[in-house]
């Protein structure tokens, strides 16, 4: 099976290219800028036709959330226009498309998880155009299946651990927000779904599912356990004192609540993700493997224990 998807240097692609390696049935191209770039709506055309696939991960996206706050006309472009396009080619093609989108198309406003069926009502740019992009792919394509998910992290680009990583290696104190809920998701873990739902045998399944990491934390949990697992690996590790949102402004207001439950997705394809805590800890190790090997921020950590 030939699994093409967009974007080259993203989280997610650059786990679905490590996960599909090892998986001699599968070939996967990523195809991505300059040869498709989802503002070029040509572009996204021909690369996709020239990949000839079985089947179309659409991963790319415009992902700076703050960022889009500021350039609405291009995230919307890049987000709606462009993931139109590359469903639109999937289904000249009659493949399906597996199209990822997240859990900030919620407002955020309720207290429980929340599942498929709930109203979708996003408060940021960003989230409007991955809701936006669910609707212009299902449209043109009926060989859909959208996958939310939320708070990727992986050992690539860029993300909250990497981030966390990074700053302790110069501080001591990191202050981080205590008051936004949600699922941390290794983009490993999602790599491993989308394969999943690719290869499964029952294809005909569509709609919207929500994959993430098992259980719920929030921003300055999640930085206490990386820096838990670190400081046990000799990594860099920092203390952490919780601010609430209204000390910590941003371009775009997350929702405070952003978890996702999980159990259509189950249900369907009889997977869940493994608990977060067990997933960080693959990935916290093999950042610091990568990044901080006898690395003077590594004798940080060990200074201050
Ligand atoms: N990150 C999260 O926390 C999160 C949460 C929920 C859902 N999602 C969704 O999950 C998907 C994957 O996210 P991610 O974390 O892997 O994203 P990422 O690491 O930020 O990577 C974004 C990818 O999109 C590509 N891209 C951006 N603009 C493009 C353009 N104009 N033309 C072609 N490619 C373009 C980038 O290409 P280059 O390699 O050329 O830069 C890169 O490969 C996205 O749909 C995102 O909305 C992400």
């Amino acid at each position: 099976m030939k699994i093409v998807v967009t974007g080259t240097g993203g989280q997610v692609v650059t786990s679905l290219i490590e996960a599909a390696a090892s998986m001699p049935d599968i070939e996967l191209v990523a195809v991505g800028r300059p040869d498709l770039d989802l503002a070029d709506t040509a572009s996204i055309r021909q690369a996709i036709l020239d990949a000839k696939p079985d089947i179309v991960v659409s991963a790319a996206a415009y992902t700076t959330v703050d960022r889009a706050e500021d350039e609405r006309n291009l995230a919307y472009a890049i987000n709606v226009v462009g993931a139109a396009a590359v469903a639109e080619v999937a289904a000249t093609l009659h493949v399906p498309i597996i199209h990822l989108s997240t859990n900030y198309v919620f407002s955020g406003d309720e207290a429980y998880p929340y599942d498929e069926e709930d109203e979708a009502e996003p408060k940021t740019v960003y989230g409007y155009t991955k809701l936006r992009s669910e609707r212009a792919v299902a449209s043109v394509n009926p060989r859909h299946i959208i996958l939310r998910t939320s708070w990727l992290y992986s050992p690539f680009g860029h993300n909250f651990v990497r981030t966390m990583l990074r700053i302790a290696a110069e501080r001591q104190t990191i202050a981080v927000v205590s008051d936004q809920w949600g699922n941390p998701t290794s983009a490993l873990d999602l790599a491993d779904a989308i394969l999943l739902v690719a290869t499964h045998p029952t294809r005909h399944h569509t709609g919207i599912f929500h994959v993430a990491g098992t259980g719920e934390t929030n921003w300055s949990g999640f930085a206490r356990y990386i820096f838990e697992v670190s400081r046990t690996l000799g990594g860099p590790f920092a203390e952490v004192q919780d601010i609430v949102s209204a000390d910590y402004r941003t371009r775009a207001k997350r929702p405070s609540n952003s978890c996702l439950s999980t159990d259509k997705f189950d249900r369907i394809f009889g997977w869940r993700a493994p608990s977060w805590q067990v997933s960080a800890n693959t990935v916290i190790r093999r950042i610091i493997d990568a990044d901080y090997p006898g690395s003077p921020s590594r004798a940080h950590g060990k200074r201050k224990a």
